[in-house]
Formats: structure tokens, C-alpha cells, sequence
């Protein structure tokens, strides 16, 4: 039998609902914020194959889902083209000076060598893991452009023509960027990522008129690169609202992401059966187990004849209980 995601995927049908969530391994589990008060260097720990492996598999052991997401962050990327990259607490990513002759000089064998153990990681959850998929991911080549330059998270501070001023560098680092992100999807896969997901999370900043140049074709170059592996990929580009619909007739991902913001009626309706994932919005987890359940079955009822993943419309928050994740499930297999 196929992994649950991939059958949802491929056959446009299951004969339940698949669940897993964007940052499920992480921040908001007991047991991965002791392993994190250990390992001060976020980098370090993301290079750390045994702990890849058991983070990876933290929220397996507690809850019942159907999908694994390697624990990894799509910044590995900048820091494997030699870009400093830290974590400071309460603040989000700091990221190093820009050399473009550097990054644009990068061998690929020797950014394989410096993340071969996130490939490593990935080998050991996949003999850990049975007749289950295993999530590898990327970064869209917008979003990490944007923290390349940005040297930050663009919720700090963010002008869109300061990162488009010279367009010469910008299109010379983005077709390195768009380069490396293949190699690293090849590289998960060639580990066990069965499934790739491509987060283009900061697509909602871009103006309107720049979404086909910065978003729909760099994201199609990698949807078609990882066709071309015979995987599925699963597509979000948060934020970008009605436009969700022309990134999917361009782009023709396997199945597409939405956002809290977007009205999945409308979605489903405007979409000619694209696999559609997610939508709640992470911050209703915050709330009581009542709106937690009317909110689910809303989606619930309106994907009932429709090839849909259960997740939520962004990363689960760090604030969220456990408990919470596991009431959640519950009601979704509850519609078995
Ligand atoms: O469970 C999973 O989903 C796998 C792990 C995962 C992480 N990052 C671990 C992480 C995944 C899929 C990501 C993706 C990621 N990283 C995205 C795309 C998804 C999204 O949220 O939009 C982005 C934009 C990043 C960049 C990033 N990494 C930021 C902005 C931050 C700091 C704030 C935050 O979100 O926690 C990180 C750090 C990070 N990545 C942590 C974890 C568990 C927290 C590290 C810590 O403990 O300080």
C-alpha cells in the first residue's frame, strides 16, 4: 500500500483524512525545548544526525499522524553556501554579510559535504519509520533570497525595493539560489524524503505585479525539478490571497498549501481538484476546545468529497499545548 500523503496526492482520494502539521517537531514540545537548552547553536543541532533523527520522531512517538517532517530549517541552505546564519532568542534568524563571488562559487560537492549530515539524519528516520512519508523541504528561492539579503526576518524591517536595487546580483544569486535548492532536494530524496514540500513563506510581501517574476517561476522551476524525481510536491505560498489561484494554474503543484487567510469554499470551488492541504489557523489552537472543534470540522465538512490533507494554515505555534495537538487529531480521525 502507498504512504497515506502520496495516495491522497496521486490517486486524489484516501479512505481517510491524512494528518500531520507544519512545525510539528519543535519549539512547543517539552521534549525538544531540553534537547534545544542543550545544544545552544541551532546550527550545530540541525548538523546533529542522531538528534535530527530522534526530534524528527518526537511528535511520532506522542501523537498519531501520518507524516514525519525532518527536523532541519530551510536556512541550511544559505548556511551551506557559506552565508553566517544564527538564531538569536526572541528575535529570529541573524544572518552574515553577503560575498556573491563566495556564494556564487560554491561547489556542489562541498555544500553536500557541509550538510551531509542532515542527509544522514534523514537515512536514519527513514529506517525508523514504517509505512509512513517522510517530509524533506526547501525554502522557495524568493523567501531565501529574502533572508540572504534582508540578513534578517522581513517582520523586523522590510522595503522591497531595497532588495530588488540591483537586479543584476539579485538574478545572478537567485539562479545560484534556485541551483542549490534542486541539489538539496535531490539530496533528501536520494536519503528517503518521499514527499517535498516548498515553503515560499514570505510570498505575501511581494507586490502584485512581481509575483509571476519572484514567485510563480522560480517555483515552478523546482516543482518541476521534483516532478521530474517522480515525487510529489506540495506547494505554499503564504499570503498571496486570491492569487493563489493564478500560482496554481502556473505552477501546477501536486497539492497545494493554503493559508488561514484564504476562504477555503472559494479555494475549492476556483482549484479543478488540485489536492488541497491545510488552512486552520494556528491561533485557534490557543483557544477553547469548542471553536478548536468548529473550526476543524468547517474544514473538515467542506474538504468531505474533496483529496485533502489536514494542517494548519502556518507552523504550529510555540505557545500551543501538546494536548491541544492531540484533541485536534482526534477529531479528525474521529471522521474516519
Ligand atoms: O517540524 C517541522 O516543521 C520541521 C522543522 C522546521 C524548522 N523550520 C525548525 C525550526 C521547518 C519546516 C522550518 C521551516 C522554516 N524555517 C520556515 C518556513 C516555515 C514558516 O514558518 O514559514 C522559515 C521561514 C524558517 C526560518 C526560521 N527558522 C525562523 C524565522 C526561525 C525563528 C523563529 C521560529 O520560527 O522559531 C527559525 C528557527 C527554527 N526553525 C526553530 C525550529 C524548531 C526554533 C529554534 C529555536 O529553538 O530557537
Amino acid at each position: 500500500m502507498k504512504d497515506i500523503l502520496t495516495e491522497c496526492i496521486k490517486e486524489k482520494k484516501t479512505s481517510y483524512t491524512p494528518i500531520w502539521f507544519m512545525r510539528q517537531a519543535g519549539r512547543y514540545l517539552p521534549e525538544f525545548k531540553k534537547i534545544r537548552k542543550e545544544n545552544p547553536n541551532f546550527i550545530k543541532l540541525c548538523l546533529n544526525s542522531n538528534l535530527v533523527n530522534k526530534i524528527t520522531l518526537q511528535p511520532l512517538k506522542r501523537f498519531d499522524l501520518d507524516a514525519a517532517i525532518i527536523f532541519s530549517d530551510i536556512l541550511m541552505i544559505l548556511y551551506g553556501l557559506g552565508q553566517k546564519v544564527e538564531f538569536k532568542k526572541g528575535f529570529g534568524p541573524i544572518l552574515g554579510e553577503v560575498n556573491p563571488d563566495n556564494i556564487i562559487n560554491t561547489k556542489s560537492v562541498d555544500f553536500i559535504k557541509k550538510l551531509l549530515p542532515i542527509y544522514k539524519g534523514i537515512e536514519n528516520v527513514k529506517n525508523n519509520l514504517k509505512n509512513k512519508n517522510l517530509i524533506g523541504f526547501v525554502g522557495a528561492p524568493w523567501t531565501l533570497l529574502l533572508y540572504m539579503l534582508n540578513k534578517e526576518s522581513p517582520k523586523n524591517n522590510f522595503n522591497f525595493n531595497k532588495i530588488n536595487k540591483d537586479k543584476f546580483l539579485v538574478n545572478r544569486l537567485l539562479k545560484k539560489i534556485e541551483e542549490t535548492i534542486c541539489l538539496h532536494v535531490d539530496k533528501q530524496i536520494e536519503a528517503g524524503a518521499n514527499v517535498i514540500q516548498i515553503f515560499d513563506s514570505w510570498a505575501g510581501l511581494l507586490p502584485k505585479k512581481e509575483l509571476l517574476n519572484y514567485c510563480y517561476i522560480p517555483n515552478l522551476k523546482i516543482v518541476e525539478h521534483i516532478k521530474s524525481k517522480k515525487t510529489p510536491v506540495i506547494c505554499f505560498p503564504k499570503g498571496i490571497g486570491e492569487s493563489y489561484v493564478d500560482f496554481c494554474s502556473t505552477v501546477k503543484p501536486d497539492c497545494i498549501s493554503i493559508d488561514y487567510e484564504v476562504d477555503p469554499k472559494w479555494m475549492k470551488d476556483k482549484l479543478n481538484g488540485i489536492p488541497i492541504q491545510g488552512g486552520l489557523d494556528p491561533k485557534i489552537l490557543l483557544t477553547d476546545k469548542e471553536k478548536i472543534k468548529k473550526s476543524a470540522e468547517n474544514y473538515l465538512n467542506i474538504f468531505k468529497d474533496y483529496p485533502y490533507i489536514f494542517n494548519l494554515g502556518h507552523g504550529v505555534l510555540p505557545e500551543t499545548k501538546p494536548e491541544t495537538i492531540e484533541y485536534l487529531i482526534k477529531i479528525v480521525r474521529d471522521r474516519k
